[in-house]
């Protein structure tokens, strides 16, 4: 009798370490980046890839910093977008309220919405007035349905001394906490 409590006691015991491991590593849970600085940098226009980037805010555990243009764009979609091919054309760098500063963070997650095959013009003014020798661009992008385009490729061109790791490129506000935890995961950091 003695045996068959011992033997029921271990097993609950090993469904109890299960579920703690399961839940541990569900949504929510914060992924060590191995003492790294971490800055989450974001520009949205429309409130997509800023809930991207509080997701993976709250997934890293790092420091936010939001790209604000001096001179706000529009909200009317037909006025932004006709400018936004301007500015592309003319890879117009707009000034923005802060250009904040890359130089305290090892790792770096650069989110926009894609604008034009390619990431919005504030983001272009955050990576050429930042540093990024010997640091770690993590893109990320949301968009309209044409995927990230041009987006990462882009960044590189921009910030040519930083590593440029693969983004992760979500349709609106449709990312899943586990879809962009998985991707966290799998990044080699
Ligand atoms: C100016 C402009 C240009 C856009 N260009 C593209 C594009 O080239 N490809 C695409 O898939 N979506 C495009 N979109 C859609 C946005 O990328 C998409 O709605 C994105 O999620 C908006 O992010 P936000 O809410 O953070 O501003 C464009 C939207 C705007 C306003």
């Amino acid at each position: 009798m003695k045996k068959i409590i011992s033997i029921i006691i271990l097993l609950l015991l090993i469904c109890a370490a299960g579920a703690y491991y399961v839940l541990a590593n569900q949504e929510g849970d914060i992924i060590n980046m191995e003492n790294k600085k971490v800055l989450v940098a974001y520009y949205s226009h429309s409130g997509n890839t800023e809930d991207l980037a509080k997701k993976i805010q709250k997934i890293t555990n790092a420091d936010l910093f939001e790209i604000i243009p001096k001179t706000p764009y529009s909200k009317d979609y037909n006025t932004v977008v006709a400018q936004a091919q301007k500015e592309k054309e003319n890879n117009y760098m707009p000034e923005l309220v802060s250009n904040g500063d890359t130089k305290n963070y090892d790792i770096i997650f650069v989110g926009t919405p894609v604008w034009w095959y390619t990431m919005a013009s504030p983001v272009r003014t955050f990576l050429a007035k930042n540093d990024f020798t010997g640091k770690t661009i993590v893109p990320f992008c949301t968009h309209g349905g044409g995927g990230a385009s041009m987006t990462y490729t882009d960044m590189q061109k921009i910030a040519p001394d930083a590593k440029v790791l693969q983004g992760f490129a979500s349709y609106e506000r449709t990312a899943k906490d586990s879809e962009v935890a998985d991707w966290i995961k799998s990044l080699k950091l």
